[in-house]
C-alpha cells in the first residue's frame, strides 16, 4: 500500500481540546417535504465524529447541503443534527448560525466530549461553488474569508473527512489547515486508501466497468486507466457502449441516435475511435443491446443494428462476456449502470452484472449516484468491498486531476508534522 500523505487522527491529542470538524453530509432531498431520503454520508461521517468525542475533544462540525445552483437542496442542517444525534446515540447540538456571534458564542462554551453542528456552510457566499468557480483564490488569500477568519481563532485541531468534497476549493475544504494543525478523518483515509489501490496498485486483472449517462466521466476514466495501464480490461456500456458502436460505424438507429446528439455525446466518438486503435483487445464493447419495443423488451445482436427502437440495456451476450472477465478480475471498479435500470425492461443487465461482482472473489470498489442507488436496488451492496461517498470528487480522483483538498491535506503533512 502506498505510505500515507496527510495526517491521521492519531497525530494529535485532542482532549480538551477545541476541534473543527469539516464533514460532507450533503444529502438527498425530497423536493415536496424536504426530508432528508438517503442518509449513508450522515452514517459513513460517524466512526471520526464518535472517535473524536470519545477522545474527548469539543468537536465543531461544519458541513454543506445543497449548492446555489441548484437552490432546492439549500435547506438548513438543522435534520442533520437530528440524525447524526439518533445514530452517535449522543446529542449533536445545532445552532442555525454558520460564523456569526451566535455560533462563536456556542463554540466557546462547548464542554469536553461535546459536540456541536453549524448551520449550512453554503449559506455563505464564499463557500458556493459558484464563489469558486468566479473568484480563484489561493488557500492562503481564503484565510481572509468571513468563516475563517470567525471560526480558526477559537480553534485548537481542524480534521478534515470530507472526502466526496474534495473537488472544492472552498474556505471550509482548503484554508484552515493554512492556520491549524491538521489531519485527515477515517473516511477520507478509508476514500483515499481504497481508490489508490485502484488506480496505482490493484490486483491484477484490474476490471473497469463504465456505463451510465454521463459520458464525459466514462472518458476521462479510461483515458487515465487506460493510459497508465492501472486498467487490464475497461467493459463499456450505457451510453458509453452505444458510442464505441458509433465510433466502430455501426448506425444504432434515430431512437439511439437522437438521444446522443441531443446531449451533445457525439464529440466523444472520435475520441472512443483513438482508444479503440490503441487499446484494441483491452476495451469491449457490448456484442447485443435490449430495446423498448412498444414497452417491451427486446434483446437484439449488433448485426441487428440499426434499429428503429431506443436501446435500453446490454443484452445477455454481453453479460455472459463481461460476467466472465469480472468473475476473474483480482480488482473491479464500477461506475455508472450499463442499462436504464429504473425501468423494468432496462433492469436485466445491472441486476446480473451486480449479482456478479457481489459473487466475484476481487476486490471491489464502486461509486457515483445513480451506480450507489443501482446496486442499492439491485445488489447486495455490503458484499461491495468499497462503496464510495464520492460523485465528482471520485470522478477526478481517477481520472488523475489533483482535487485541492488532497492537495491542502499533502502540504498540511508537511507543515503540522510533529506539532501538537
Ligand atoms: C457532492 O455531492 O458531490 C458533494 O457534496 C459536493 O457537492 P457539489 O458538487 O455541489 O460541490
Amino acid at each position: 500500500m502506498a505510505k500515507r500523505d496527510y495526517l491521521t487522527l492519531d497525530d494529535f491529542d485532542y482532549r480538551g481540546k477545541t476541534v473543527l470538524l469539516r464533514v460532507d453530509i450533503n444529502s438527498p432531498i425530497d423536493p415536496k417535504t424536504k426530508k432528508i431520503t438517503n442518509e449513508n454520508r450522515i452514517v459513513e461521517s460517524l466512526p471520526t465524529i464518535r472517535e473524536l468525542v470519545n477522545r474527548r475533544a469539543k468537536l465543531v462540525i461544519i458541513a454543506h447541503q445543497g449548492d446555489t445552483l441548484d437552490y432546492q437542496n439549500l435547506i438548513s442542517l438543522k435534520e442533520h443534527a437530528e440524525k447524526l444525534s439518533q445514530k452517535l446515540g449522543q446529542k449533536v447540538q445545532f445552532i442555525d448560525d454558520v460564523a456569526g456571534p451566535a455560533a462563536r458564542e456556542k463554540i466557546k462554551n462547548l464542554k469536553e466530549g461535546e459536540a456541536l453542528l453549524l448551520d449550512n456552510l453554503r449559506f455563505l457566499s464564499e463557500e458556493a461553488s459558484t464563489f469558486e468557480d468566479a473568484v480563484k483564490l489561493t488557500p492562503e488569500e481564503l484565510t481572509h474569508t468571513y468563516l475563517v477568519r470567525n471560526i480558526a481563532p477559537l480553534v485548537d485541531y481542524y480534521v478534515n473527512d470530507a472526502f466526496a468534497a474534495a473537488h472544492r476549493k472552498a474556505p471550509s475544504m482548503v484554508a484552515f489547515q493554512e492556520l491549524l494543525p491538521s489531519a485527515a478523518g477515517k473516511l477520507y483515509d478509508k476514500e483515499v486508501t481504497a481508490l489508490t489501490t485502484v488506480l496505482e496498485d490493484p490486483k491484477r486483472p484490474c476490471v473497469f466497468l463504465l456505463g451510465g449517462a454521463k459520458i464525459s466521466d466514462a472518458f476521462s476514466m479510461m483515458g487515465k486507466a487506460l493510459a497508465e495501464g492501472s486498467a487490464d480490461y475497461v467493459l463499456t456500456a450505457g451510453l458509453t457502449g452505444q458510442v464505441m458502436h458509433l465510433a466502430l460505424g455501426k448506425r444504432l438507429g434515430s431512437p439511439s441516435e437522437k438521444l446522443i446528439t441531443d446531449r451533445g455525446l457525439e464529440k466523444f466518438i472520435e475520441p472512443a475511435k483513438k482508444y479503440l486503435g490503441d487499446y484494441a483487445g483491452k476495451l469491449r464493447v457490448p456484442l447485443d443491446f435490449a430495446v423498448d419495443d412498444s414497452g417491451k423488451r427486446r434483446n437484439i445482436t449488433v448485426d441487428e443494428l440499426p434499429v428503429d427502437r431506443l436501446i435500453i440495456d446490454i443484452g445477455p451476450k454481453t453479460v455472459e462476456e463481461y460476467g466472465e472477465i469480472l468473475r476473474q478480475a483480482g480488482t473491479i471498479f464500477v461506475n455508472g449502470p450499463v442499462g436504464i435500470y429504473e425501468q423494468e425492461i432496462g433492469a436485466y443487465g445491472t441486476k446480473e452484472l451486480w449479482k456478479i461482482i457481489g459473487e466475484a472473489s476481487g476486490y471491489s470498489v464502486i461509486g457515483g449516484g445513480d451506480t450507489v442507488a443501482s446496486a442499492t436496488r439491485l445488489g447486495d451492496l455490503p458484499r461491495i468491498n468499497h462503496v464510495s461517498t464520492g460523485g465528482g470528487a471520485l470522478i477526478r480522483f481517477l481520472s488523475g486531476v489533483k482535487l485541492p483538498l488532497v492537495e491542502a491535506m499533502k502540504k498540511a503533512r508537511l507543515r503540522w508534522q510533529g506539532a501538537s
